[in-house]
Order: structure tokens, then sequence, then C-alpha cells
């Protein structure tokens, strides 16, 4: 069966569940199409814009073309060039976009080694291929270099470059700006509504819609899901997506701190997952990309339709955030954890409590692909923009397009496999694509009720 049709559809509407980065690219690209010329488009939202606990809403997100497969590098450097544009009026303008450069490091011997220096080579190849100067990117091959370079009196770690065309976005300005782009073509409506589910034909077969929280329906010909980590809770993405949550904490700087630290790079240890980004407004940001924790919760099967044999009830992993856990705070291996990573990579800095944390919601794969595909049981009525595990903000230039482009049946070559439903689901969605790091396998209501903190020095 092919999944995808042999023209572009024109429906007459077009609903877009979701307001972050995949789903305002994907509004806005869709309403430059000729095939969506005549449709009215929607999106909708559970909270106004921008939902402050979306994965695309944030003080930074890192801005990098340094991937260890080539595909996504490539797509990266595309957009970092949107990104470089730096006039008021453009995206990387008014400090959306700050290229601070990108220090990547791991102990060698482990898994973050092999990453980094399959990274290391895809940008030197970019580079030289986009002429950039040869002296962006720099090797680091001695725990002393790295320390030179970083320039904190910290910053250990046996291997690792220096890349000076990385750099972060000011991400909620980043959606602001997209938010604006998507207003001036006065094609799409905004709604702020709860989709809590999907509505279904009789037969099961198609997707006619969505049912609001307040029980009003919303019809529409074609339904896009772009609802990032929450997408398992409308549809059954067992094996092959969840959401698992991962740490952020804010600390606050002095003015001498913020003139001294302003200038380092972002320094990213794969060996850990630990990073910090440099201070703005005197608020140092450290984070983890690791493994993540989940939050499995029991939830009636989305995708049950009438007439098919299917279980009742399934336990997904979705986000809790302060928006439904107003309490919410880090478990105590995440405290400990941030305070080794900043001992380690900012030794000179005198500890203090956090101004504020934040667990922030990846929805991961088990390859760390993108799921850009239509679902194969309702027609081409459904499709879904999502999957982002943890590396889909830097896209926001140029993700709309690639949506658009598979959804008329044109998807880039290189991703076509990459970011099709795949027929083969795992037992357990853990990201191997070896940029990972922390420990697997953590719940987090078991890892806040911990009162003895295990080791995270290392992947375990
Ligand atoms: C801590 C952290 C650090 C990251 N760092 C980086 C980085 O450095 N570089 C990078 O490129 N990427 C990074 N990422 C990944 C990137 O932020 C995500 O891949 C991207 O933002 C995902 O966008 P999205 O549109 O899929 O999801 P979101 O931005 O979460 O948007 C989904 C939207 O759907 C809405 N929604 C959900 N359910 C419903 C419903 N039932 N009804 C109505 N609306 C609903 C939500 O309110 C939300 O606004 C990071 C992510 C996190 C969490
Ligand atoms: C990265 O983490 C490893 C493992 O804990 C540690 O040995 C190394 O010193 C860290 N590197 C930096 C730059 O902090
Ligand atoms: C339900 O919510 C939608 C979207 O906010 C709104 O348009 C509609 O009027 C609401 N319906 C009721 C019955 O409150």
């Amino acid at each position: 069966m092919s999944s995808s049709p042999a023209s572009p559809p024109s429906p007459k509407s077009a609903l877009i569940v979701g307001s972050g980065v995949f789903g305002l690219s994907t509004a806005l690209a869709l309403s430059t199409r000729p095939s969506f010329a005549t449709t009215t488009i929607t999106v909708l939202d559970r909270l106004p814009f921008p939902a402050h606990d979306a994965s695309s809403v944030d003080s930074s997100r890192i801005i990098r073309a340094d991937y260890a497969d080539p595909a996504y590098a490539g797509l990266a450097s595309k957009a970092q060039s949107i990104w470089r544009q730096t006039e008021p009026s453009q995206l990387g303008g008014e400090g959306r976009y700050s290229e601070s450069g990108l220090v990547l490091v791991a102990d060698t011997g482990n898994g973050g080694e092999h990453y980094v220096r399959e990274s290391y080579s895809n940008v030197v190849a970019l580079n030289k291929r986009n002429g950039v100067a040869d002296n962006s990117v720099t090797e680091l091959p001695s725990k002393e270099a790295i320390a030179k370079t970083v320039g904190t009196g910290g910053g250990s770690g046996d291997w690792g470059y220096i890349n000076r065309c990385s750099g972060w976005a000011d991400a909620e300005a980043g959606m602001k700006w997209l938010r604006a782009q998507v207003d001036a073509t006065k094609r799409v409506t905004f709604k702020t509504a709860e989709v809590i589910s999907l509505l279904y034909s009789p037969s099961g077969d198609k997707v006619t819609g969505v049912r609001l929280k307040n029980n009003t329906i919303l019809e529409a010909d074609f339904t896009i899901l772009a609802t990032g980590a929450w997408t398992p809770s409308l549809i059954d993405l067992r094996g092959r997506s969840q959401a698992t949550g991962q740490v952020i904490g804010y600390i606050p700087l002095t003015d001498a701190e913020q003139e001294k630290l302003g200038s380092m790079p972002m320094l990213l240890n794969m060996s850990t997952g630990m990073f910090i980004i440099p201070p703005r407004n005197n608020v140092l940001k450290v984070a983890r990309h690791g493994y993540g924790y989940t939050n499995p919760v029991a939830i009636s099967n989305p995708s049950s339709s009438p007439g098919k044999q299917e279980e009742k009830e399934i336990i997904v992993s979705l986000p809790a955030t302060t928006h439904n856990h107003p309490d919410l705070t880090l478990p105590p291996e995440a405290q400990s954890a941030m305070k080794h990573a900043l001992q380690s990579m900012l030794p000179t800095l005198p500890a203090r409590p956090f101004s504020a944390t934040k667990i922030c919601w990846y929805t991961d794969t088990p390859t760390a692909d993108f799921i850009i595909t239509y679902h194969p049981n309702y027609n081409k009525s459904l499709f879904l923009a999502t999957g982002g595990s943890g590396h889909g903000y830097k896209f926001l230039p140029v993700i709309g397009d690639c949506i658009a482009d598979c959804i008329e049946s044109r998807c880039p070559p290189e991703f076509r496999e990459k970011w099709r439903w795949r027929e083969n689901v795992v037992d357990n969605v853990v990201t191997e694509d070896g940029s990972r790091g922390g420990r697997r396998g953590m719940v987090l209501w078991d890892e806040m009720a911990r009162t003895h903190v295990p080791s995270t020095s290392s992947k375990i």
C-alpha cells in the first residue's frame, strides 16, 4: 500500500493542532502553496500563544549544524544561514540569534565520543562546501586545549572541538517572529482550545476533525497533529514515540559575572548530556540533553474505532508541566547532576540556588528521526508533524516547507525513509542517536520520591 496520494490534496479545510515550531511553520508553508490556496486554515492550541510549557518556548535553543547524521547536518546548515540574517525584520535580528560558538566535548572511549567525532567531520565538510573560513572549526585534542578555549577555568573532558559558527536562539522570541509571519499572510485563524480526541468517520477509516474539551466539535477535511510531546494522548504512538522529560535550571548572576561569562561559547558535554548556554540578562542556563524521564499515564485508547479489536486502556508517557502540576520541581538526581556539571564546566562560579527550574518534554523516537507523514490508517485525512526528539527547534525557518512537501508527496529524498510511518514498533522507545547522556529508564515520580541520589557521572 502506498502511503502517499498521487496528487496534492486540495482540502476545503485544514486544521493544525499545536502552535509550536512544527505547527506554526506548517501553517506558514501551506498558506503559500497553490494546492492550499482556497483552503481554510485553522491553528488550535490548548494555551494562548506562546504556550508557556511548549517545547518551542524557552529562553534559548542551540542552533547547530553539528550532527553525526549528514542529512540533518545539511538541513540544519540551510536553517542556520537564515538564522544568521540579523536585520531587525529578519529571523536572527533583535537578539533572536547569537553566534557564541559551541564547544562539543566527550570523554574518549564512550558513545559520546563517537557522536562528537562524526559531527566534527560533518561540520568540517559542510564549512568547506559553504566556503566558510577554515579556522571556524578547531579540534580540541586535550583537556588543556578545551579549558583554554572555553575560557571559564573549566571544561575538562578528553576530546572535542569548537565550532565558532554555531549559536543559540532566544526560542520564545523566534516563535513570536514566526507567528508574525503567519499573521501577515492573513490566511490563518487561531483558536485557543484543547483537543480531547480526534473525530472518526462511522467506519473508522477517516479522521473528520476534533472534539474540544468543552465538547464542541470542529470538523475538518484534513487534520494535522503537531502536538509535540502530547501527541501520544491523541493517537496511539506506542513503540514509535513518547514524551521524555528533560531538566533545565536557570542561575542568577551578578553584573560582574554576566560581564565575564557573556562571551563564553556554549558548552555541551556529550558524555553526560549536560550543557550550558551563555548568560543573557544575568541568567545562565544549564540543562541536560539526556534519555530523560518518562511519565507513564493510563489513558483510554485514543485510536479506538468501532469494529476493531483494540485495548480500551493503554499506558503512555505524557508531559507533566507546571500547567497540570503547579508545584513541579526537579528530582534530586537532576539537581545533583547540574551541580556537578557547573562545578566541572564553570569551577570559578560560586554555587547558588536556581532562580527557576523547568522540566521540558522531548517527543522522542527510537532513532531521533522526526515523524512527518500521513497516518496510514485514515485515507490521507490525518497527517503527523512531530517527533522533534530534542533537536527540532533549529529547523524553524525550513521545516514547514519540508512538512508541506511531504503533505504534497514530495518529501525531500534524504528524509523520505527517516520521517515515514514505521511499520516496526519497538517495545520501549529509547532514543539511541549517540547524542544522549545521563541514565536510561528513569521514571519521573520515582526520581522525585528518591532521597538517595545515584551516581550520574556517566552513561550507564
Ligand atoms: C529542554 C529542551 C531543550 C531543547 N533544546 C533544543 C536545542 O538546543 N536545539 C534544537 O534545535 N531543539 C531543541 N529542543 C527541541 C525542540 O524544542 C523541539 O523539537 C521543538 O520545539 C518541537 O516543536 P513542536 O511544535 O513539535 O512541539 P511544541 O513546541 O511542544 O508544540 C506543541 C503544541 O501543541 C499544543 N498541544 C498539545 N496538545 C494539545 C491538545 N490536545 N490540544 C490543543 N493543543 C495541544 C501545545 O500546547 C503546544 O503549544 C529542545 C527541547 C527541549 C524540551
Ligand atoms: C564531561 O563529563 C565527563 C563525565 O562526567 C567528565 O569526565 C568531563 O570532565 C566532563 N567535561 C566537561 C567539559 O565538563
Ligand atoms: C468551545 O470552545 C470553542 C473554542 O474556544 C468555542 O468557539 C466554542 O464557542 C465553545 N463552545 C461552548 C459550548 O462553550
